[in-house]
């Protein structure tokens, strides 16, 4: 069986969860190659030596260029802050080797243009952490769309709130920068884009309003000096989609109570589909009852009916986690490089994914509707 050599870049929440994830693929599925924990990176010397020992990687380096040119790493996870996703892309391109890529892709179009252009000159596999997608039961959402069973799709109603910024002395942090980051709709709302175009397609139009209501922020904790902020902290949009269903969107990182509400309801002329990732195990399903008094939600319960919840357990109702998405990610990406493409966002898709948050920057800065096409 081939072995494919892992150089992983990042040691913070996101490189622990590929850790684990790369960690646990081939106890999970039967994968067409060996994952090997070839190397580790992180700016941090000291702290890329000891989680490449905690986690099982056979180097550690404090450069991740020299990650890069390891040629035990045929496969480059990058785990780090946006604004280093193109420069580490792009140079593990072109040194031949396939990418998977946290989202979102970059801080602008213009390099996620150039990390898409790249991979598809390069020819090599890549794929962005919208992990979400991979839940079982996401894909069951989706089938219920494409059979047509909920009817003509008319409506989606989307939302990702989150609340680590809500109090207004949480400090700065990378993700405050707008050259490092891009605020909420970067951050949290990346993830409902991708989401959205995966269920329903492609947004045509948006009209959209971002909004600041914490314009400034400790500059570490405890400290006096206060930092402004140019990054969103709320963004609303409407959203047209391409096959006609009408939409709205709202992302925030401010909303007291909610810690991972990626949530959405999509509405057909037969019914309703409803999903929220904080029970990421389930789907409410409505669909008109003939028999009077007997309307109402129908609660769906993953199981291992579904595809890939059964290679980590075989009985309904025992949920999957947070963490096993990103094992469903590896597993894709693996795959996909071993020449079996499967699911799973591209450096294609997520441009088209930063395509459509353009859209929503702009129309809220122009307070206009604005045509995806127009960039
Ligand atoms: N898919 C998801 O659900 C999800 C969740 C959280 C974060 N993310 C994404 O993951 C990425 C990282 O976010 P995070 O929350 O893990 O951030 P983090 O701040 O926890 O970790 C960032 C890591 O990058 C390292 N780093 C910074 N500069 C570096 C450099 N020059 N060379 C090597 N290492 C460097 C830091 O030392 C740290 O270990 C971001 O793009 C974020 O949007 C995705």
């Amino acid at each position: 069986m081939r072995t494919l050599g892992i150089g992983l870049i990042g040691t913070g929440f996101m490189g622990r969860a590929h850790a684990l994830a790369f960690r646990n693929a081939n106890a999970v599925f039967e994968l067409p190659a060996r994952i090997h924990l070839a190397a580790l990176a992180d700016a941090d010397a000291i702290r890329a030596e000891r989680c490449a020992s905690a986690w099982g990687f056979a180097h550690s380096h404090a450069d991740w260029r020299q990650l890069i040119e390891n040629p035990q790493v045929d496969l480059i996870a990058i785990a780090t802050p946006n604004h280093l996703h193109h420069p580490m892309a792009m140079a593990a391109l072109a040194a031949g080797k396939a990418v998977y890529c946290e989202k979102p892709l970059a801080v602008s179009l213009d390099q996620a243009r150039e990390m898409r252009d790249a991979a598809a000159s390069a020819g090599l596999v890549t794929r962005v952490g919208y992990n979400y997608q991979h839940n079982p039961i996401i894909a069951l959402a989706r089938e219920l769309i494409d059979s047509g069973e909920l009817g003509e799709i008319i409506s989606f109603q989307g939302e990702f709130s989150e609340d680590f910024m809500a109090d207004a002395d949480t400090p700065w942090s990378w993700r405050c920068d707008p050259q490092h980051a891009g605020g909420a709709l970067a951050d949290l709302g990346s993830h409902l884009l991708a989401l959205a175009r995966h269920l329903l397609g492609a947004v045509e139009a948006v009209c959209a309003d971002s909004h600041t209501a914490h314009r400034q922020r400790p500059a570490s904790t405890g400290s006096n000096e206060r930092l402004a902020i140019r990054v969103d902290d709320q963004t609303h949009a409407l959203l047209r989609f391409a096959n006609g269903c009408r939409g709205s969107f709202s992302t925030s990182w401010l909303k007291h109570g909610y810690k991972n509400h990626l949530a959405f309801e999509i509405s057909g002329t037969r019914g309703t589909l409803a999903f929220d990732q904080e029970r990421l195990n389930e789907l409410r399903l409505y669909r008109p009852h003939e028999r009077p008094g007997m309307d109402g939600f129908q609660r769906l319960l993953a199981g291992p009916t579904l595809p890939g919840y059964a290679a980590f357990c075989p009985a309904a109702g025992h949920q999957l986690g947070y963490n096993d998405l990103k094992t469903l990610e590896v597993r894709a990406l693996i795959e996909a490089v071993c020449g079996m493409p499967g699911p799973g966002p591209d450096f294609a898709e997520a441009y088209e994914v930063e395509r459509l948050a353009t859209a929503i920057r702009l129309a809220a800065r122009e307070q206009r509707w604005v045509e995806v096409d127009e960039l």
